[in-house]
């Protein structure tokens, strides 16, 4: 928790910002992360990987725009994106993840709403399922509102749910009596001790009660993580409550793990991958590297080259 709090801290720091994103140097290490830099570039990944077995979900980098005229924009692109998607020959497998400070959740709550909705509607009319990211704890409100209020009228969307927060128990209930689908995660950003775990094992545990929870309330829950001890967990506590395979996924993120993905896969079990894409790519990356003290180390080694 402390190594993540400070490279999210020093990340935020304007020179060291200038240095990772205007020099060539770090290139290498962003696209292990990230599919490329447009759409173009990203689709054909998306679509090696559902051949390849893999279901995807398609995310459009970008997060707390400037105007209401950026969220139009960002809405535009997310329009093309499913467009894009309807078009393709592996549509079944493909969807949307979607930032709500994307589409001008700082700016105002109803235009973002609008924004959300009209790509929920022309994502409805093919069948693709549209997910709403879980952004830092500011927006944990006004994100679960939304979704709640998106999937009273659509059948198509859902949300992320985080363990590392002490509130988390009671939205999964809450979440579960809708049936609105969740991604169970533990949480990527550095929160306040009043309203998180500090340790580890705490936001472990809680992420196991939590899926399970859902799970047995017959909610829909894509299980996104890395963590072995916790696939193994839920790979024998799903066998043996006989969890339909239509109420869960596995989930992980594009470059890592691609190991324990492909093995999951082979051994019959869906696995969605999230591929990232889009020059707005620098909250993504440094949340990634807080993740991981070898992501950093391996950073700063190829500096050295
Ligand atoms: P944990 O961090 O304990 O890692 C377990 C193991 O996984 C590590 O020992 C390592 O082997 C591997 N690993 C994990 N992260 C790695 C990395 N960056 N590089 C290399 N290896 C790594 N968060 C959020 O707040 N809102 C969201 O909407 C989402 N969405 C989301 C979608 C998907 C598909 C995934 C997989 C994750 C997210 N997350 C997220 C991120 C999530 O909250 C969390 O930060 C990461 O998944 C890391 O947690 P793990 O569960 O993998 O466990």
């Amino acid at each position: 928790m402390f190594f993540r709090k400070l490279v999210l801290g020093m990340a935020g720091w304007g020179p060291i910002r200038a240095l990772v994103t205007k020099t060539p140097l770090f290139r290498p290490m962003v696209s292990r992360f990230v599919a490329g830099n447009s759409l173009d570039e990203a689709f054909p990944v998306c679509e090696a990987l559902a051949a390849d077995g893999f279901r995807v979900a398609l995310d459009l980098l970008g997060e707390n725009v400037a105007s209401l005229a950026e969220a139009a924009h960002e809405r535009d692109q997310y329009l093309e994106i499913v467009r894009r998607i309807a078009a393709s020959p592996h549509r079944r497998a493909m969807y949307i993840s979607i930032k709500l400070t994307a589409l001008g959740l700082d700016q105002s709550e109803e235009e973002c709403y609008a924004n959300y909705s009209a790509v929920l509607k022309a994502a409805e009319e093919h069948c693709i399922f549209v997910r709403v990211d879980m952004e830092a704890s500011a927006y944990t409100d006004a994100t679960i509102r939304l979704v709640e209020r998106a999937a009273a009228e659509h059948s198509n969307t859902g949300t992320v749910i985080q363990s590392m927060l002490h509130r988390t128990q009671e939205d999964a209930q809450r979440l579960a009596a809708q049936k609105v689908p969740v991604r169970m995660v533990k949480g990527a950003y550095s929160e306040p001790p009043a309203i998180s775990f500090a340790d580890k094992a705490e936001t472990d545990a809680a992420y196991l009660r939590e899926a399970k929870l859902m799970l047995e309330a017959g909610s829909p829950v894509a299980l996104a993580t890395h963590d072995e001890a916790i696939i193994g967990d839920m790979t024998t506590w799903l066998t043996a409550k006989q969890i339909p395979q239509d109420l869960w996924e596995w989930q992980m993120l594009f470059g890592i793990r691609r190991d324990r993905q492909r093995s999951l896969r082979d051994a019959g079990q869906p696995v969605r991958v999230y591929v990232p894409f889009g020059g707005a790519w620098y909250p993504y990356f440094t949340r990634r590297l807080a993740e991981r003290p070898a992501n950093l180390l391996f950073m700063l080694r190829n500096l050295k080259d």
